[in-house]
């Protein structure tokens, strides 16, 4: 009696059961770890545009799955096509009709470090509607903008994280364009480096200007490596008092200056003193244009008279 139900109810459920494993429409960034060479990646779009990360750990065929239900034209059946990077894959343009209300577009690209990129399916309305996935290996956890700055004969020590441990975990030195390896083992007086599973540390100790620079982390992938910049700036203790400095030179050379004013008007006016004339002048020349001004008002009034 109750077999129909059950077995209906299996129906449905099962494909929803196998669409959860292979498919990650609820989880945004699909991480892939285990030992199966053909990976799954869907997305439905609603809008225009859609953007998805796919971290891939190791060379896989990946099938990329693009569902659109945002069509309000519901034309019966319109163009679906694939680029990769901006440029449309050759031979990829097909009619895709409408089912369900929605179109959908699927395809397998066989991921290898070299093909890593943005992939994107697009369907061709009056309007173009697209889904990017963006294949990556796993990215670095933080960026680092602003440099590390220690002084000479400190030690220094940096950072590198990632959401999943690679294989392997290698430092360098930016030297130019070139990057020298560094080797803790054969260099222990100046370098330490820790792993921890998804964290690796750098510490350059002892030092000096020459270990300015930029160093770079690089977690290996079976399909690639990632890699993240720390710049280093090591400055010696003068550096940050170097505006300081500049301002006690100049307080001195203004404090000197005015001893040297005031040395020099004092030696003139010790002279003045003893030479009259300085002092007599003024009061010499007032009584004289007094005298003139008297003079002169006294002719006018004499004139007027
Ligand atoms: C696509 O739809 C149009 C009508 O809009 C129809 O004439 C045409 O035959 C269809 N083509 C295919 C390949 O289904
Ligand atoms: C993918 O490429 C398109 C150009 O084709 C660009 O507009 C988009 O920003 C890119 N997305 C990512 C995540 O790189
Ligand atoms: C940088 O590279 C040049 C030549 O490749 C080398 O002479 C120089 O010592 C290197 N600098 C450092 C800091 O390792
Ligand atoms: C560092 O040098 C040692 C000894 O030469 C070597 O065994 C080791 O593999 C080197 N490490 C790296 C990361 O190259
Ligand atoms: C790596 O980082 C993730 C998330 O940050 C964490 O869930 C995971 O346990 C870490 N794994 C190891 C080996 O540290
Ligand atoms: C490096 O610094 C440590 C202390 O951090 C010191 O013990 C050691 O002697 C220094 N080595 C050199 C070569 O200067």
């Amino acid at each position: 009696m109750f077999s129909p139900w059950i077995l209906s109810l299996q129906l449905i459920l099962f494909p929803l059961f196998w669409r959860g494993i292979y498919t990650t429409e609820t989880n945004p960034e699909l991480v892939l770890t285990d030992p199966v060479t053909t990976v799954f990646k869907s997305a439905v779009l609603k809008g225009d545009s859609l953007v998805e990360k796919v971290e891939i750990l190791k060379p896989v065929d990946l099938e990329l799955a693009c569902t659109w239900t945002g069509n309000p034209n519901k034309l019966p059946n319109i163009t679906g096509y694939w680029r990769k990077d901006g440029s449309e894959i050759t031979n990829s343009r097909l009619t895709v009709q409408l089912e369900n209300e929605q179109y959908n577009l699927k395809r397998v690209f066989r991921i290898t470090g070299d093909t890593l990129g943005n992939y994107s399916c697009i369907f061709s309305d009056t309007d173009e509607a697209k889904i990017y996935f963006n294949v990556a290996a796993p990215e670095m956890d933080d960026k680092k903008d602003k440099p590390i700055v220690a002084y000479v004969g400190d030690s220094v020590t940096m950072a590198c994280k990632t959401k999943l441990p690679p294989n392997a975990w290698l430092w360098y030195k930016a030297n130019g364009t070139e990057q020298e390896l560094i080797n803790a083992t054969t260099d222990p007086l100046r370098y330490k480096i820790s792993v921890d599973g998804n964290t690796t540390k750098l510490t350059v100790m002892n030092l000096t200007e020459e270990d300015s620079g930029v160093y770079v982390c690089s977690a290996i992938y079976n399909i690639k490596a990632s890699v993240s910049r720390v710049e280093v700036r090591v400055i010696t203790f003068m550096e940050p008092l170097k505006p300081f400095i500049a301002i006690v030179a100049e307080v001195i050379i203004l404090v000197l200056l005015i001893l040297l004013y005031e040395r020099w008007s004092s030696q003139k006016s010790s002279h003045s003193p003893t030479d009259n004339g300085v002092h007599a002048e003024p009061t010499h020349k007032l009584t004289r244009e007094g005298n003139n001004g008297m003079d002169e008002n006294t002719t006018t009034r004499q004139r007027k008279i």
